[in-house]
């Protein structure tokens, strides 16, 4: 395995201070015993009222990773001004932040995110110094109309617009078909592996076979547990963006323990 898989935690609209740092301790607890070089890239994404509650957990084997990674879920993409209700990529780093989600499907269907706005957010957050997790996905309807392919070839292109090929090759794309998320029905593996797949080919495409090599694109969906070895053992899927199995500290740590087996296995 080349690319080092990504387990992160999409805790979308959950937890009260108190619950997420109960979790963050939980997860905490767990990769004490472990080195950043085994683990696999941790994230988690708490609500920005849960910044405070949770921290980077710097490594101190001498690697000079981090354990844990803190994420946004959502950014703005000017520095500051009147934009009431948003946050800039720089308020997001001075909490803690080094990654952010966006353009997740929850984003673009309730609050009407375009592919232009998601393209504005990527490149401010590059420029910040952050990893954009940049979201795609089909609905029910495109794949039943065998328009999942074209659909995500045009949000992934339209997301990477005008973004030198040095920084798309550490960003970070989460493959997540909205009819998988939250619904406890995954994608089938082998067809989350060959649409990622088919993402990587159209990095290729925009930003050459170093930057595709490179970068690391997940797959999210109702993963679980029982889900997560089967996943990572295919050849493109390099992590994965969890929602409902990432607000348990059991439930997350014990993906993150399967992934890291496999990170283990693969050395
Ligand atoms: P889920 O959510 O794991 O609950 O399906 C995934 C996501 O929306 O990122």
């Amino acid at each position: 395995m080349s690319r080092k898989p990504i387990i992160a935690g999409n805790w979308k609209m959950n937890l009260l201070q108190s619950e997420a740092k109960e979790l963050f301790e939980g997860i905490k607890g767990f990769v004490k015993d472990y080195t950043a070089v085994e683990l696999p890239t941790i994230v988690i994404a708490p609500v920005f009222t849960s910044l405070a509650a949770v921290e980077t957990v710097k490594c101190d084997c001498g690697c000079g990773g981090n354990k844990i990674n803190i994420a946004g879920q959502n950014c703005h993409w000017e520095k500051s001004g009147a934009y009431t209700g948003e946050i800039s990529v720089e308020m997001l780093a001075d909490a803690g932040c080094s990654y952010v989600i966006i353009g997740h499907s929850e984003r673009r269907q309730y609050f009407s995110e375009t592919d232009e706005m998601i393209n504005k957010k990527a490149k401010a957050i590059l420029a910040g110094g952050l990893i954009p997790i940049i979201c795609c996905g089909e609905t029910l309807e495109q794949r039943e109309a065998g328009v999942t392919d074209s659909w995500i070839a045009g949000q992934i292109k339209a997301a990477l617009e005008g973004i030198s090929s040095e920084d798309i090759a550490k960003s970070v794309i989460a493959y997540e078909p909205i009819w998988a998320i939250g619904t406890g029905k995954t994608c089938d593996s082998d067809e989350a592996n060959r649409v990622i797949a088919m993402i990587r080919s159209v990095v290729k495409e925009v930003a050459g076979a170093e930057a595709a090599d490179a970068i690391r694109i997940l797959y999210g969906g109702s993963v679980k547990p029982s889900t997560i070895e089967e996943q990572m053992s295919k050849s493109d899927i390099d992590g994965a963006l969890i929602g409902g199995a990432s607000l348990k500290a059991d439930s997350f740590n014990e993906i993150i323990a399967k992934t890291m087996k496999l990170v283990v296995a693969a050395k």
